[in-house]
């Protein structure tokens, strides 16, 4: 599984998020298209994108009945993104619909990653509206459990996760991992990070970095150190 660095691009317009674009003059980053985004610009915003050459991780997170999400895989899959997502919560079916729904004619399709507890989502939360009353952590490993026996090909999880992740559902298994920050940076709204060299120590297979590089005085900078960090370019 290839490591790398992807970028979300928090940006409410196909303006902003082109003019961001526009400083990596060099290596095409891998970038993370998210509700916001996608939602503001649609399908336009992920053609111009690969146009451009970048590759694309589709973050809308499904979540539906199993034909729906089928139906609704089958066309991000035909936008040729190279990762897209949804809610292990929508349970085992739901999963092997997408997978369905997501390969093409010829047998290839994106990487489907599972989200498992949403990191926003604490044991006090989870018990008191969800009525679910285990352990935090038994739960996000019986959702990343799952969403293997699926057949999906990974999670997204914070880096503390990405080991135990790892452990349990095997090395092939692919950890995407956002809440990552520099070690003399601003943690944000974000609780538990790493720093990129950190992610690396510990297996994640994809950092997914936001405002640390999007709003950087130097984005491009900022990104190569991501870069050297994590895969040590
Ligand atoms: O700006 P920052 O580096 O915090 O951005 C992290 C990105 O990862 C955002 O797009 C955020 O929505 C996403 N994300 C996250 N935590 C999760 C799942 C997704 O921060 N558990």
């Amino acid at each position: 599984m290839g490591k790398d660095v992807i970028i979300a691009c928090d940006f409410d317009s196909a303006q902003k998020t082109l003019a961001f674009l526009d400083q990596f003059t060099g290596r095409k980053p891998f970038v993370k298209i998210g509700m916001e985004l996608y939602y503001a610009e649609g399908p336009a915003i992920v053609r111009a994108l690969k146009e451009r050459g970048h590759r694309i991780f589709l973050d809308l997170k499904l979540h539906d009945i199993p034909t729906t999400v089928r139906k609704a895989m089958a066309v991000l899959s035909s936008l040729d993104v190279d990762m897209c997502n949804l809610h292990a919560a929508g349970t085992r079916p739901m999963m092997e619909a997408a997978l369905e729904g997501l390969t093409r004619p010829d047998g290839t399709r994106p990487l489907l990653i599972a989200v498992t507890q949403l990191t926003s989502t604490d044991q006090t939360a989870m018990e008191r509206d969800l009525l679910i009353r285990e352990p935090i952590a038994d739960v996000v490993m019986h959702y990343a459990r799952t969403a293997m026996e699926a057949g999906l090909d990974g999670v997204v999880c914070s880096p503390l996760e990405a080991g135990k992740v790892h452990e349990v559902c095997g090395r092939q298994f692919v950890t995407v991992t956002p809440g990552v920050r520099f070690a003399d940076g601003d943690k944000g709204d974000q609780k538990r990070v790493m720093t990129p060299a950190e992610a690396k120590r510990i297996g994640s297979d994809y950092i997914v970095v936001g405002r640390p590089i999007t709003q950087a005085a130097d984005p491009v900078a900022a990104y190569e150190r991501c870069l050297a960090e994590f895969i040590g370019e």
